[in-house]
């Protein structure tokens, strides 16, 4: 046997030991229970869909490539970790496209409650994986799956074609869902949204599911609707946590305003104490409320040249800003403000709402879409009402 046959037998080997060992992790975890997900995990494995990525960067950042030859074993390794793996990027070097985290594919794929003579749209493609693990359960036919970006839908063409799968792939703007190959029973979108796009409905058989991260800049979560006959559609939101890119035809409309970040962090304004810091937003229950009383509004760490690092809030709609110098110290800081919104007083009053509410979950959430288009997020019990888009 030659070296390079040795070497392949021997990494064949290894895929298929760290394939049954992510398994057998996700399904100990609670999120793969179904055993035909199993069997598609198995016999659709992620390799073949990540030839080449970057790491994120808690686990170096760098590249990898299954083309390199002598760090062929580290970059199998790596496909096997429960990562999102960044596979495109665009020209400000952000990723516009990965192979989600294993534990997140799982979640989709179960949460979409898929089963066998369903017919599923996915919105993102990306690089194929989800589609074929769809595929692999419900048959080819039953599959559609689109991407924006014509070089993903080549690509996952080309590895389904490999596995013998050949769903329906098409260059689209997910955000109008694919009238063509519908009516589905389930839309699962893999890229997060600031709303259910209203064209979807129509697009979905009564009883049918909608399962999408709606998600705004700094907060969101998973919701799952059931499509009814007037086209209207009603569901919840779940207690699983996943956090998708957002889907790229909505993103200009949440375009920062240019100048608005070094206003927030240099700029004079009124100032005071609080007792609120910034950690509260790390809280992800909190930050889900905190998301829904303030659509539109970014939050983030900023630095300014000369200037201590600032957590930030700004709202491009009003020109708005809250600063709040980032310390390790707990305790009262003081906020500084300006525009015609008071946003740090706002994510106070949202606090204190939270608190009151003995601090709701996102999974204690229900969401309501008109067949008009109107979107209101309740809480069962409470008069208070949000509105979507995040
Ligand atoms: C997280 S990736 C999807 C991962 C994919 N499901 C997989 O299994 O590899 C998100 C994808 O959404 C795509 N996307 C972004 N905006 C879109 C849009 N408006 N319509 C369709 N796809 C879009 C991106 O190009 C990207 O490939």
């Amino acid at each position: 046997m030659t070296d390079a046959t040795e070497q392949d037998r021997r990494l064949s080997q290894l895929s298929a030991d760290l394939n049954h060992t992510l398994i057998e992790r996700l399904a100990t975890a609670g999120k793969l229970t179904e055993q035909a997900w199993r069997t598609a995990f198995e016999d659709v494995p992620r390799p073949l869909f990540a030839p080449r990525f970057t790491l994120p960067d808690n686990l170096g950042g760098h590249a990898l490539d299954v083309a390199d030859g002598p760090r062929r074993e580290e970059w199998l390794r790596a496909v096997y970790q429960d990562e999102a793996l960044l596979t495109i990027f665009d020209e400000r070097e952000m990723a516009t496209t990965s192979c989600s985290a294993p534990s997140v594919v799982a979640i989709m794929l179960e949460a979409s409650q898929a089963t066998e003579g369903d017919a599923v749209l996915e919105i993102g493609t990306g690089t194929g994986w989800t589609a074929g693990l769809l595929s692999h359960r419900l048959g080819s036919a039953a599959v559609t799956s689109v991407d924006i970006d014509p070089r993903c839908v080549a690509e996952a063409q080309e590895r389904l074609d490999h596995l013998g799968l050949c769903p329906t792939l098409a260059v689209a703007d997910g955000y109008l869902g694919y009238p063509a190959g519908g009516p589905y029973d389930r839309i699962i979108a893999t890229a997060s949204l600031r709303q259910v796009p209203p064209a979807w409905l129509g697009q979905v058989r009564p009883g049918g599911t909608i399962l999408a991260d709606l998600r705004g800049n700094f907060a969101g979560n998973l919701a799952r609707l059931t499509v009814n006959k007037d086209g209207s559609a009603r569901g919840r939101f779940l207690p699983e946590r996943v956090n998708f890119m957002p889907l790229r035809s909505e993103e200009a409309l949440a375009d920062e305003l240019p100048g608005l970040a070094s206003r927030a962090v240099s700029a004079p304004g009124p100032h005071r104490s609080t007792g609120l810091g910034p950690a509260a937003l790390r809280k992800w229950d909190f930050a889900f409320l905190a998301q829904l009383s303030m659509p539109g509004v970014r939050a983030g760490r900023i630095r300014s040249k000369g200037e201590p690092l600032y957590f930030c809030l700004t709202d491009p709609r009003s020109e708005s800003w809250a600063r709040i110098a980032v310390d390790a110290s707990g305790g009262e800081r003081e906020v500084t403000q300006g525009g015609d919104r008071r946003l740090w007083n706002e994510l106070e009053t949202t606090h204190e709402l939270w608190t009151r509410l003995d601090q709701p979950r996102p999974e204690d959430f229900t969401i309501m879409v008109s067949p008009e288009g109107g979107q209101v997020v309740t809480l069962p019990g409470i008069d208070e009402r949000w509105s979507l888009p995040l």
